[in-house]
């Protein structure tokens, strides 16, 4: 039978454990991952002209223009691969302007899914977390410590992670949060995010997998 790639958004407060998931997601699924943040970051490491457009908004914790941001997802939904082998979409979108433009493409989710994390663990997550710029790993300094010392002695910390530019960052999404929620709550499921990432994962895995076989069954039924 034909099985139709998943399409998945993954959404929630910064430091909530999107990336997190996103990393066991793509390992069990083979989605393709795509993650506003670590694309601008990439184009900020590279230099290019959206890179020096969007550093200052980035490092000051405000949201990247919406025209720069859609315009890449867009570019990077329209690629061969995700179109294949379905995606993952990670931090997009953002604002209700995002949203507006993935309906103006016909982009719809199979599942929204929200990580609920309360404020008050999110400074920390943030303030503790480490990335590795090889490998793209996410660490934090106490939950989940580098395995080596060599890893250990390369890790980075994001420049967005100070506790006022996080506290910056949760005041916006709770701005843009409910309009988000809102488009897409037909699909959206809440999960509770507080938890090891291994729970999380658990019931993220549940969820996607029974997408996979409603389908698997329609398929065998037609
Ligand atoms: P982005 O990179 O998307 O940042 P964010 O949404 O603030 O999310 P984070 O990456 O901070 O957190 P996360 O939820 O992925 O958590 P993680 O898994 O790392 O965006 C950065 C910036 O880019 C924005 O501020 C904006 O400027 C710009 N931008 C991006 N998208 C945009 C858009 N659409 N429009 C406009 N501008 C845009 O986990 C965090 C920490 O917690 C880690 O240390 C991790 O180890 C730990 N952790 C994870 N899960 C758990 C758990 N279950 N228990 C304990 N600890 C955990």
């Amino acid at each position: 039978c034909v099985k139709e790639p998943l399409k998945v958004m993954i959404s929630g407060a910064p430091a909530s454990g999107k990336g997190t998931q996103c990393e066991l997601i793509v390992q069990k699924f083979g989605l393709v991952h795509i993650s506003t943040g670590d694309l601008l970051r990439a184009e900020v490491s590279s230099g290019t002209e959206i890179g020096n457009k969007a550093k200052e908004f980035m490092n000051s914790g405000s949201l990247v223009p919406d025209e720069i941001v859609i315009a890449m997802v867009a570019a990077r939904l329209s690629r061969e691969d995700a179109k294949k082998n379905g995606w993952l979409l990670d931090g997009f979108p953002r604002t209700f302007a995002q949203a507006q433009s993935l309906d103006k493409l016909n982009v719809k989710p199979d599942i929204f899914l929200l990580l609920d994390v309360p404020d008050e663990i999110l400074i920390e997550r943030c303030v503790g977390r480490r990335l590795d710029p090889v490998t793209g790993k996410i660490y934090h300094i106490k939950s989940y410590p580098p395995e080596s010392d060599e890893v250990k002695a390369r890790l980075v910390m994001r420049p967005d992670d100070t506790e006022e530019k996080v506290k910056a960052r949760l005041q916006i999404y709770k701005q843009n949060s409910e309009a988000i929620i809102s488009a897409y709550s037909d699909v959206m499921i809440k999960i509770d995010a507080n938890r090891p990432k291994e729970m999380v994962f658990d019931e993220t895995h549940t969820l996607l997998s029974q997408i996979n076989l409603n389908r698997m069954i329609k398929t065998d039924k037609a």
